[in-house]
């Protein structure tokens, strides 16, 4: 069929009930009719295609089969929803962007899908505190505007930002280019508001720095991943924006090169440094091939890195960062530079950064590898995957167009100041042959030096089957009883995280 095993779709549980014209009759009874998608098999009116979108994922490799998709427009009518999905055992999975990158935003088999689009309220701001409080389903881009115009940033910023909700941020404890400076959202995430799979609804939405009054319920949400309950408001610290932004790109000669950079630039630029992300050959290419854009240096390099400082006096920041450029340049850690003269340049060099997922969307197949490892040793998985498919027959590095090896690139790039590598194996199709050379090895690889298999993209359906490398049995064991502590009849994001 489309669909072969290079994903391990589990069987559809009997436990959820197969929707009817019924079912469909109750859902008008309570939402209104526009926010209501159907199709004809269930007795509503909607193309099949129009739910395309909800069924399938960002890199169009999980596929779901939903006959329903519904927008609610408040907490009540989500309340309500869940309410009667909860009584009669029908499956829910809830939906933001949809660029989530794990297969955990798209149904599996025919649950309904629950998106928050519709909720895209900003609810209050408060310009002394920076302290935003919104609906679940604003877009990660909208609320930066909202909140520049008041001379604030989000604390987080991902190349998804144009499509994510801050709910699904939220959901999948997203980290993304700021992290390096502002943290986790287990930080800046004040409060929730939360919908329990019976309708239940946890009022969390504290606007406050600081609340030790027990177990921090909220903490649960954030990277639950849809599967304790759906985040229907958000209340985030925002801090002020830096009125002093520089970044440069550098051509590195080496992964170790790209190490001694990091250590120098945090020694030098510790307290302004805002982000560090680096990027090999191979992603340029792509980025380069793909994207409107011309590498801002004079030849190539294998390694190239971004750095950005934040700060609040333009003069002493530029001092500073001019003085790391050329101690690098002349202890040889660099080759060659380039400092962005305005924003312009800033959101360009950004852009090539940013570009990397989607120009390799572009050519081909993108499995994606997000793991946590020691920095020392986090590029060499990209090397030992490429000789393993070489071995294999099925790469061959910097080979010829017409070439007829399924695999086109390995690659690797990320957040290197936080030890976050994304490990992409870029292929003609999705196919076992290939998915078989790396699946389990990249996850023992990982495991064998302690790392995560999931920095920061999630565990959804992909990875639920191997948690265990990075999770002990006991761990595993809580997270299940926590899972049915929230949703005992288990109809919230089915077949995904444990
Ligand atoms: P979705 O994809 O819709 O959902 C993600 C998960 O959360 C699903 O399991 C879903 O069921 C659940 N969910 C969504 N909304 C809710 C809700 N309101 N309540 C409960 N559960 C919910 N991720 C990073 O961490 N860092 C990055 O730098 C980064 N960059 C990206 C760049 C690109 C180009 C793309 C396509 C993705 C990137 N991602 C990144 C992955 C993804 O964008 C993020 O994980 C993002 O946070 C997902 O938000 P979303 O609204 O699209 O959620
Ligand atoms: C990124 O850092 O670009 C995102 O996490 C997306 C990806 O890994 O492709
Ligand atoms: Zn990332």
């Amino acid at each position: 069929g489309l669909f072969s095993r290079y994903y391990h779709k589990p069987a559809r549980s009997t436990a959820f009930k197969v929707l009817t014209e019924g079912d469909l009759r109750h859902f008008k009874s309570i939402l209104p009719a526009e926010t209501i998608l159907a199709t004809p098999e269930i007795g509503g009116t909607a193309d099949p295609i129009e739910l395309d979108g909800f069924n399938a994922d960002w890199l169009n490799k999980y596929r779901g089969n939903s006959q329903l998709v519904l927008r609610p427009k408040t907490t009540k009518e989500v309340s309500e929803i869940l309410k009667y999905c909860n009584d009669q055992g029908i499956a829910v999975v809830p939906q933001g962007g949809n660029t989530g990158l794990v297969g955990g935003s798209v149904p599996v088999h025919d649950e309904v899908v629950l998106s928050l689009r519709n909720m895209n309220k900003i609810r209050s701001y408060d310009e002394l505190s920076g302290i935003l409080v919104c609906d679940a389903g604003c877009v990660l881009e909208e609320l930066g505007n909202y909140v520049g115009e008041r001379d604030h940033i989000m604390p987080l910023d991902l190349g998804a930002k144009g499509s994510c909700h801050i709910g699904g941020n939220v959901a999948a404890n997203a980290g993304g280019i700021r992290f390096l400076r502002y943290g986790t959202l287990h930080g800046s995430v004040l409060g929730l508001e939360v919908v329990l799979p019976d309708g239940t609804v946890l009022d969390n939405m504290s606007t406050l720095r600081k609340d030790n009054t027990g177990y921090d319920l909220k903490q649960l949400f954030i990277g639950s991943e849809g599967t304790l309950g759906i985040i229907t408001g958000v209340s985030i610290a925002t801090p002020r924006k830096p009125s002093s932004v520089n970044v440069a790109v550098l051509g590195v000669p080496s992964y170790e090169k790209v190490q001694q950079a990091f250590k120098l630039a945090r020694r030098r630029c510790g307290e302004i440094l805002s982000a560090y992300e680096f990027w090999d050959a191979s992603c340029m290419g792509a980025v380069l091939k793909h994207h409107d854009l011309k590498s801002p240096l004079s030849s190539d390099f294998p390694f190239y890195v971004l750095i950005e400082t934040s700060g609040s006096n333009k003069d002493h920041d530029d001092e500073k960062l001019g003085a790391l450029l050329e101690e690098l340049m002349e202890e040889g850690i660099v080759e060659d530079g380039a400092l962005a003269q305005d924003e312009t340049q800033i959101s360009r060099m950004w852009s090539m950064r940013e570009g990397i997922p989607e120009s390799l969307g572009k050519t081909g197949a993108t499995y994606k590898y997000d793991v946590s490892i020691p920095i020392p040793v986090l590029y060499d998985v990209v090397g030992d995957i490429a000789a393993r498919l070489e071995k294999a027959s099925l790469f061959k590095p910097e080979e010829q167009p017409g070439s007829d090896h399924p695999v086109k690139l390995v690659c690797g790039y990320g957040h290197i100041g936080d030890g976050n590598l994304h490990l992409n194996i870029v292929a003609e199709r999705f196919e076992d042959r290939v998915t078989n050379i790396f699946e389990p090895f990249v996850y023992e690889w990982v495991a064998s030096h302690r790392g995560s298999i999931s920095a920061e993209h999630g565990v959804g359906l992909m990875k639920r089957d191997y948690l265990g490398y990075s999770k002990s049995p006991e761990m595993i064991d809580y997270m299940r009883r926590i899972k049915n502590l929230f949703d005992p009849k288990g109809i919230l994001n089915p077949y995904k995280v444990v």
